[in-house]
C-alpha cells in the first residue's frame, strides 16, 4: 500500500521538483523495512521487489528528460533488497530468540510447580511421621481402658435390672467405646503403616470385594454404584489387602457426599505403562479452600469424621509408587484418581 503510494506521487509529482523525488525514493524504505519486521526475509524481498516494479513507469518518463536521476533511481534497487533482506533476518532472530525465551520461562515455571510440589509432598511426610509416633504410644495406652470400661459396661447391662433410661446410658457407653476403638484402629493404621507384601491381584475381584463392602454404608440413601473396568486389564502386583483398604476410603467418602443420592462409578483400566483406577461421585465436590488439606491427617468436613481416610489412603499409594490426586468434576462432584505402576520390582530397580 505505502510502495503504491509513492509510485503514484513519483507519477504524479512534476519532474521539476526534484527534491520531492529524493524524498519519495527515500520513503520507498519505510514499506520494506515493516515487511521485513512483520513477515521475515522473504517479507523484506517481495517489499522491495514491489517497490522497484512500481517504480519503472516513473523511471521509464524520467529516463529522457533526467537520465542520471533514473540512473541513481535504479541503482537504488539493489539497496531495497539489502534493506529487506537485512531487516528481514534480523527480525526472523529477534522472533525466535523471543520465542526461546518464551519456552524458557513456561519450563522455569514448571519446574518451580514440580518443586513446590515436591516440598508439600515432604511436609506432608514429615507430619505423617511425627503423627505416628506420637499416635502409636498414645493408642496404646488408650485402648487397654477403654476395652476394660466396654466389657464392665457390658457385664453391667447384662446382670443388672435397669431402669429404661439408665439401660440406655450404658447402650451408649458402649457404642462410644466402640467408636473410639476404631477410631485407634485408624491411628494404629496410620502409626505403623504396614510394609506391602505384593502380590499378584486380579484387580476386578478387589474391585468387586469393595463395592459389596461400600453397599453397606449406603443405607436407605437412592446411590447406584457403578463400575467400568477395561477389558485390557492385567493382574496388578500390590498388596491386596491395602488396595483394598484405598478403594473403600474413596468410596466411602464419595457415598458420604452425596447425602441426596447419585452415582458412585468406579473405573479402571490401563493408562502409560501404568494403571489408572478412578473413584467419581456426583456429591458436593470440594472447595478450593479445602482442596489443599484434604489429604492432611484430621481434616474433617464431618460432625463424626476422622480425617484420616484420605491421609492414610495417600500414604498407602505412595507406598506403592503411585500417585493419588483428587479433581472436581465438570459437572457435580469430585473424581479421585489412583495411578499405580502395574509391577513393584520394575519399579524399585530402575
Ligand atoms: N468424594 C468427596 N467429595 C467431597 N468431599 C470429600 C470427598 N472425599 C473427601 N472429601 C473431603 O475431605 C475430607 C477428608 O476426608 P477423609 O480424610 O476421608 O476424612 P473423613 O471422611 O473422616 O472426613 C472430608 O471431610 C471431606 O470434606
Ligand atoms: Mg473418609
Amino acid at each position: 500500500m505505502g510502495i503504491l503510494l509513492v509510485s503514484v506521487l513519483h507519477l504524479v509529482t512534476p519532474l521539476a521538483m526534484m527534491h520531492w523525488h529524493n524524498v519519495y525514493q527515500h520513503l520507498y524504505y519505510l514499506p520494506i523495512v515493516v515487511a521485513g519486521l512483520s513477515y521475515g526475509w522473504r517479507g523484506g524481498v517481495a517489499a522491495a521487489i514491489l517497490a522497484g516494479l512500481s517504480n519503472a513507469p516513473h523511471n521509464f518518463l524520467s529516463i529522457q528528460e533526467q537520465p542520471s536521476y533514473a540512473i541513481d533511481q535504479i541503482l537504488d534497487v539493489p539497496l531495497f533488497w539489502a534493506a529487506g533482506i537485512l531487516t528481514g533476518v534480523l527480525a526472523e532472530r529477534g522472533r525466535k530468540q523471543r520465542a526461546d525465551l518464551e519456552h524458557t520461562t513456561e519450563r522455569l515455571t514448571e519446574v518451580y510447580q514440580e518443586l513446590q510440589d515436591n516440598f508439600e509432598r515432604m511436609k506432608r511426610a514429615e507430619r505423617l511421621f511425627a503423627l505416628g509416633q506420637l499416635s502409636a504410644g498414645l493408642a496404646h495406652e488408650v485402648r487397654n481402658p477403654l476395652a476394660s470400661i466396654a466389657g464392665a459396661a457390658g457385664i453391667l447391662q447384662r446382670n443388672l435390672r435397669l431402669e429404661r433410661k439408665d439401660a440406655e446410658c450404658l447402650e451408649i457407653i458402649g457404642k462410644e467405646c466402640q467408636r473410639l476403638n476404631s477410631l485407634l484402629a485408624h491411628f494404629l493404621d496410620f502409626a505403623r503403616p504396614r510394609t506391602p507384601e505384593y502380590q499378584m491381584t486380579d484387580l476386578p475381584t478387589v474391585i468387586e470385594s469393595v463395592m459389596e463392602l461400600a453397599a453397606h454404608a449406603i443405607g436407605s440413601k437412592p446411590i447406584a454404584l457403578r463400575k467400568e473396568l477395561s477389558p485390557h486389564l492385567t493382574p496388578l502386583e500390590c498388596d491386596p489387602e491395602l488396595l483394598r483398604q484405598v478403594l473403600l476410603n474413596l468410596m466411602i467418602n464419595a457415598i458420604q457426599a452425596m447425602p441426596e443420592g447419585g452415582e458412585v462409578l468406579v473405573s479402571a483400566g490401563p493408562r502409560n505403562d501404568r494403571l489408572l483406577i478412578q473413584v467419581r461421585d456426583e456429591g458436593c465436590g470440594i472447595g478450593a479452600a479445602d482442596r489443599d488439606r484434604i489429604f492432611d491427617p484430621f481434616f474433617t468436613t464431618k460432625e463424626n469424621g476422622t480425617g484420616l481416610g484420605l491421609s492414610v489412603t495417600h500414604q498407602i499409594v505412595e507406598q506403592h509408587g503411585g500417585i493419588l490426586t483428587a479433581e472436581t468434576n465438570a459437572g457435580k462432584g469430585m473424581t479421585f484418581s489412583v495411578s499405580l505402576p502395574i509391577r513393584h520390582e520394575r519399579l524399585h530397580e530402575a
